[in-house]
């Protein structure tokens, strides 16, 4: 609650939050609460697989809207989605795994569809301290003409580097926040108190998610320019996140491999590397690889990869991660 009385948020009140086990639970129960079976929520493709799954668990149908050249969905391709069960568009800004932040102009084009046609805006927020452009704006800053029809969902283990405490919330209109209650107290009573005294520690401290992003901030060009390094790789650089995107496909065409999932279980097998096929994101031709790990996690997976899929142009990224501190 005391992020809510910051005065570039959206002022909040307890009534209007609801604390989860997490923010895929926060997700759980807010389509639970917002969605009647049948109903359509359209989704980015690609994007986070999750968002369809708690569509689908609440009967609802995931509709995957195809995003553009920058990941990004807009109000025109959502309108060419649009039915007469559309209930919802799911956000996600900064995504995972595109590291798309939506533009301020894109929100309010989206914002505006939204309005236009009384669609609620699912608003997953999870990402919010990791944005490398310094224009990361959440939808209701943009647009709170929106906040009748808005939930926002977010969580403070990503923020605070301390993944796997489970601690999510949503803040939402009185009725979702009702309906929402019920689900969490019918599904787990409460979230356990230790990761909530946790969430109330990490909370105090607000440096932490400050230097988290710098630290994210720094190691995302190298793994960027070390997989760009490699033939058959084309990476962008993430506008925010913990995740680089790689397109690989012509690594895929180029050594016979026949999907991405095929390449990362070799990359798993040979060089003791994980990455996340992009099947699992609706991006066959990608895979997805997380930078939110120590620098010397990092320079030692920049040398297994490296030595796997050379020739490349990468060098060790000890020296410049050291220069960046
Ligand atoms: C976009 C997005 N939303 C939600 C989640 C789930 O978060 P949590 O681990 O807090 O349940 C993730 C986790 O990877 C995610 O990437």
């Amino acid at each position: 609650m005391e992020r809510g009385r910051r005065p570039d948020r959206p002022p909040w009140s307890a009534d209007d939050v609801q604390i989860a086990l997490g923010v895929k639970h926060a997700l759980f129960v807010a389509t639970q609460a917002l969605i009647d079976a049948g109903d359509e929520v359209l989704v980015a493709a690609p994007g986070w697989p999750g968002h369809a799954e708690v569509v689908t668990a609440a009967s609802g149908i995931a509709v995957p809207v195809a995003t553009d050249g920058e990941f990004r969905i807009s109000a025109e391709v959502l309108d060419g989605c649009r039915t007469p069960r559309t209930r919802a568009v799911l956000l996600s800004s900064p995504g995972n795994p595109t590291g798309v932040v939506y533009p301020e102009a894109r929100l309010r084009e989206i914002a505006d569809w939204a309005e236009q046609h009384g669609m609620w805006v699912i608003s997953d927020d999870i990402y919010r301290a990791f944005d490398y452009t310094g224009t990361y704006r959440s939808i209701l800053r943009v647009a709170p003409q929106l906040r009748g029809r808005t939930v926002v969902v977010g969580g403070v283990p990503k923020e605070h580097a301390m993944t796997g405490w489970c601690v999510g919330w949503l803040a939402a209109p009185p009725e979702i926040i009702a309906s929402a209650r019920l689900h969490v107290s019918r599904a787990i009573t409460h979230v356990p108190t230790v990761n909530q005294r946790a969430a109330l520690a990490a909370l105090g401290d607000t440096g932490t998610p400050i230097e988290a992003a710098g630290n994210y901030r720094r190691r995302r060009p190298l793994l960027v320019e070390a997989l760009n390094g490699i033939d058959g790789i084309d990476c962008p650089l993430p506008d925010g996140g913990m995740f680089a995107f790689p397109d690989v496909s012509t690594l895929l065409r180029d050594r016979d491999w026949s999907s991405s999932a095929e390449l990362a279980a070799w990359l798993l097998d040979t060089a003791h590397l994980a990455v996340v096929p992009g099947e699992a994101f609706n991006a066959p031709g990608r895979i997805c690889v997380c930078f939110a790990v120590d620098d010397d996690t990092l320079i030692t997976a920049l040398e297994r990869l490296h030595t796997a899929l050379g020739p490349t142009r990468h060098e060790s990224a000890a020296p410049q991660l050291e220069e960046a501190r």
